[in-house]
């Protein structure tokens, strides 16, 4: 059973997919954690015209050691610089064997990100696509943040937020919109265990 999550940043599709893979007892893959290894690895060229190149050939080299340091991974710099690399043809390109190889796995798997449902996994059983309004992904982001102990500028962050999204959205290489065959869940008044529910109730029904 291959299970594709999609959704805007901090939609909170990445703990709803941790959800359903406890529940369904199948592997999960962040796949925005990829695409923000890239960036982070580039990070140095951020201003540099060698940035293109330095990251197709991070995105070529990447491997499952570079998912480890979560701290670094999850961070808004991080998740600004994934949504520059993401736009390059090329890094879409080399990550896709192994988005691709994780979800065809005997047994199945659960996949979050933003092209599951349309790119990569086109065929998966069933597809989620998250959404909640961007004043409740930011709040949940700040939190997130503020349990780390960090001080947090929300003002900042939705506007980091948007811009992202907008980045995302219009990626002319990305994939990032509902496939016709998704389930559309917003979770903008939903606590986590009730998303939870919902997308279950919404896979059983649809298996
Ligand atoms: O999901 P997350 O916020 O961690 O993703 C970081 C960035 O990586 C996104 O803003 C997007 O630009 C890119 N991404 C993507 N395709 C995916 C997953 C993430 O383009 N499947």
């Amino acid at each position: 059973m291959i299970i594709a999550v999609d959704g805007p940043a901090a939609s909170g599709k990445g703990t709803l997919a941790q959800g359903l893979a406890r529940h369904y007892g199948l592997p999960h893959l962040d796949t925005g954690l990829l695409y923000r290894a890239v960036g982070v690895a580039t990070q140095a060229y951020e201003n540099d015209e060698q940035f293109e190149t330095r990251a197709i050939s991070a995105a070529r080299a990447l491997d499952a050691t570079h998912l480890a340091d979560l701290e670094a991974l999850t961070s808004a710099e991080a998740g600004n610089l994934a949504s520059k690399v993401a736009v390059i043809a090329d890094v879409r390109r080399a990550l896709f064997d192994f988005q691709r190889s994780f979800a065809t796995q005997p047994g199945g798997a659960v996949l979050d990100g933003r092209d599951i449902g349309t790119k990569i996994c086109p065929d998966a059983d069933v597809k989620l696509f998250i959404q909640a309004d961007s004043k409740a992904r930011m709040e949940r982001r700040a939190r997130q943040f503020e349990s780390r102990g960090q001080v947090v500028d929300r003002y900042a962050l939705f506007h980091q937020i948007e811009e992202r999204d907008a980045r995302d959205m219009h990626n002319p290489n990305g994939g990032f919109y509902k496939a016709d065959d998704a389930h559309l869940l917003d979770t903008t008044q939903l606590s986590i265990e009730a998303a939870l529910r919902a997308a279950i109730a919404i896979i059983d029904k649809s298996m």
